[in-house]
């Protein structure tokens, strides 16, 4: 590789992001731990985690929700200052593991389960009359303070959009392989760099007073937000899970084109600039195409492979409904009583 003027004497371009977020402040004893853990570089051959304090924490809660949040951000963009090697360092991956099958477990006791994919997916296309959600909120009467909380909640997942799905691919075989792909090729800028929908929410950000740095906001996400994310991290890190994933992406898909539409409304009624539109103008049509090949090919195939992995799917399906369900409800209660929904003011 010659060095030019776009790139530093190691070869690396200049304009290259720094290495990762710094890490985000405590919120417990098991993430304090996993915090002061990660300073160490290299990482030791073995490392005192809790696991005691990680089996008796809330698996939903702050310290639980966050410990996880940062052990799976090493399979990510790491964290500045935190040497790459820790993603597999043996014990931190044990801890990892004690908070998964908590929150797994939690998961499993909130969602009816079942195997009746079908019927779990038709019933989000019904959208209840007088439907109170989030995006039906900001559509009617938001301000753009609240829209720029429900941005700085969603910029968690959305700087890596499509990421953590794009572990399905390798899992996932024919049709159902062939067709994930085609998703994610639109989600990844069908070729461009600059159409990456990560890269559209950055711009969304930005247009929206934001800072778009990736990891920017994560002290600002409270554990809600948090499980939203780390569910898609634990269905994508684990093959045995694969099924659970292509029914958690199938209900990103199914919702996303109405809740756009709405968003795109909403922005447009706070005079937003077109890059903010953009956004969710961009995923109203897109989305309606993804869904339907989520549903019938990525799922419909992947089905008829292997149906045994249909109550997987199905459990795909409602633990993301679950989650995003109390996200919700999270921040219209806030909102009710007229208060932020984050953990910290924007300002700060
Ligand atoms: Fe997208
Ligand atoms: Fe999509």
């Amino acid at each position: 590789m010659t060095v030019g003027a776009d790139r530093t004497s190691t070869g690396a371009r200049a304009d290259a992001p720094p290495a990762g977020p710094p890490l985000p402040e405590a919120r417990g004893p098991v993430s304090a731990a996993v915090r002061d853990a990660l300073t160490q570089a290299p990482p030791p051959e073995h490392a005192a985690l809790p696991l005691d304090r990680a089996r008796a924490a809330d698996p939903l809660g702050e310290d639980a929700q966050l410990a996880l949040y940062v052990c799976y951000e090493l399979h990510y963009r790491g964290f500045a200052g935190v040497a790459e090697s820790w993603e597999w360092q043996p014990d931190l991956l044990r801890l990892r593991g004690v908070l998964e099958d908590r929150f797994l477990a939690a998961l499993r006791e909130a969602v009816p389960g079942g195997t009746d994919v079908t019927g779990d997916l038709d019933a989000l296309l019904v959208e209840p009359l007088g439907a109170r959600g989030v995006s039906h909120r900001l559509k009617s009467h938001g301000t753009w303070e609240r829209m720029r909380e429900y941005l700085v909640h969603r910029s968690l997942y959305q700087l890596k959009e499509a990421d953590p799905q794009a572990w399905l691919i390798p899992r996932l075989t024919g049709q159902a392989k062939a067709s994930l792909v085609a998703v994610e090729f639109d989600e990844f800028g069908a070729g461009h760099g600059d159409r990456v929908h990560a890269r559209l929410f950055a711009d969304l950000m930005a247009g929206a007073g934001l800072d778009p740095a990736y990891g920017r906001y994560v002290d600002h996400a409270p554990a809600p937000t948090l499980a939203t994310v780390n569910l898609m991290s634990l269905l994508g890190l684990h093959r045995s899970l694969r099924g659970a994933m292509a029914g958690h992406f199938a209900v990103l898909e199914i919702t996303s084109s109405p809740g756009s539409q709405r968003l795109a409304r909403a922005l447009e009624r706070l005079g937003a600039e077109p890059r903010c539109v953009h956004f969710f103008t961009e995923h109203i049509e897109a989305d309606a195409v993804h869904e339907q090949l989520m549903r019938r090919c990525v799922i419909g195939d992947l089905l008829d492979r292997e149906p045994e992995q249909a109550a997987a799917v199905a459990f795909g399906v409602q633990a993301t409904n679950y989650l995003e369900a109390r996200w919700s409800d999270h921040l219209l209660a806030a909102w009710d009583a007229d208060r932020s929904s984050l953990r910290l003011p924007l300002d700060a």
